[in-house]
Formats: structure tokens, sequence, C-alpha cells
């Protein structure tokens, strides 16, 4: 898979989520679901979308014991989805585990990328309550190294970290990066954030746009405003 855009549907109903994809006539966008929609809608939400014709980034961020994250997986591979993702913090024998559990009987799998530290974790938060004394930025790369020993094809990280992951990571370790923003656009709860073009140069793999997508007045035009200066426009 090449670069492309990932819209986030942060919709809680079925409904509001199939009518904000009626409006996509041109290119099917790759769409990210996550906690919220699948908790409220269940798989019959990613059954519908994949059937018409979307790519699904399935963003639940698993978290558990080995074995029962490889059958979570197992199940979530069922659903035919195109990236699945856990936390970097399970350890290697969970994200091991994460990509047998997803592993087909035809060897194929879904890609598999991990979350190294949420955005809402600062360096207190690290030092205070999860007892970690390094800097944040070391401990996100360090996760990152263990989630591609591990096997896994990349990480969630801001688009400030991409060019990082790939030089310590490897070139192939997929960036995906939320915290995308126009350049006339307001940022809203997001701090660290980058234009699609600012990010393409920054070389991130995927961008996940949310609200500069779906809270635009044309959300059709705000998509392929972002496909063009990620994907389509000249290196
Ligand atoms: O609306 P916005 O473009 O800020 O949405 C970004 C999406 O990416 C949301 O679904 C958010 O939960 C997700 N995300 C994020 N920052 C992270 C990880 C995920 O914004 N570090």
């Amino acid at each position: 898979m090449g670069k492309d855009v990932i819209i986030a549907c942060d919709f809680s109903s079925k409904d509001e989520t199939l009518r904000f994809l009626d409006r996509f006539t041109g290119r099917k966008p790759f769409v990210k679901i996550g906690m919220e929609l699948f908790y409220s809608a269940g798989p019959e939400i990613v059954r519908e979308i994949k059937k018409r014709g979307h790519r699904i980034f399935l963003d639940l961020k698993l978290h558990d014991i080995p074995n029962t994250v490889k059958k979570a997986m197992a199940a979530l591979s069922s659903l035919d989805v195109d990236i699945c993702n856990l936390h970097a913090a399970g350890g290697s024998a969970m994200m091991k585990a994460a990509a047998e559990g997803l592993t087909r009987a035809d060897g194929t799998r879904p890609l598999l990328i991990a979350v190294t530290q949420l955005t809402s974790i600062d360096q207190l938060t690290l030092e205070n309550e999860l007892l970690i004394r390094e800097p944040l930025d070391e401990v996100v790369m360090e996760y990152a190294q263990n989630a591609a020993s591990s096997g896994l094809d990349g990480v969630v990280c801001s688009p400030l970290e991409a060019r990082k992951v790939h030089d310590s990571c490897g070139a192939g370790f997929l960036t995906v990066t939320p915290g995308i923003r126009f350049a006339d656009g307001s940022s809203d709860d997001q701090k660290r954030i980058m234009t699609p073009s600012q990010a393409k140069e920054e070389g991130c793999d995927y961008i996940v746009v949310g609200r500069a997508i779906t809270a635009a007045a044309d959300p059709a035009a705000a998509y392929e405003r972002c496909c063009s200066e990620f994907i389509d426009a000249e290196d």
C-alpha cells in the first residue's frame, strides 16, 4: 500500500457514519473506525463499510495478555480489515502473538501497527504515574523499535516524529500520523499539527484526518484537497 489519506470517522452511530460516507462519490476514502463507533455499532458497521468498498483501519488499541490479544486479533482478521493496532506497552510477546492471531490461513494478514505512548501522556505523567524515568521521546523511539523487532508494520505517531521513526526503524516501517490540519484551518485540541503537504515532506506514509474533513462544509471537497496535497502533488 502506498501513501493514503485515512478519514477518522469519529461518529457515534451507524446511520450518521453511512450518511457521511454517502457524500463521497469519487475515490473511496480509507476509513478509520475507533472504539466509540465499534462499541456502539458493533462488527456489523465494519462489514457494511467494507461491502461499500472502503478500506478500514480499525483503531481499537488492544492491550492484554498475549493469548487474549491473539484470539481477539483472529476475530478482527475475519472481519477483513486492512489495518489493526495495539499498545506497544503490552510487550513483544503480546505483539508477536497479535501478529500470529491476525494471520489468515493463506499466510496474509492486515497491517499491524503500534501505539507507542498516547499523546495525552506527558513527561510528568510518564514519571509520576507510569514510573518511567526516561525522556518521553526516547521512550517513543524505544517502543517503536520494539514494535519493529516484533515484526509489526509501523506505528501511530505525530507527523513531527515520522522522520525520526523512519531513521531508527527503517524507511519501510509505516508511520500513520494524526494531527493534520489545513494551513487555513482550526487546530481544535491538537497541539502538534502539520498540513498534508508538510506531512508528505516529512515522509509520513498515511495521514489520519478527522475534523478537517468531517466538520468541513463540504467534506468531499476537503478530502480531495487532502489527497491532492498528500498523494497527488509532485515530490
Ligand atoms: O479530528 P482530528 O483530525 O484531530 O482526529 C484525529 C484522529 O486521530 C482522532 O480519531 C483521534 O482519536 C486520533 N488520534 C490522535 N492522536 C493520537 C492517536 C490517535 O489524534 N496520538
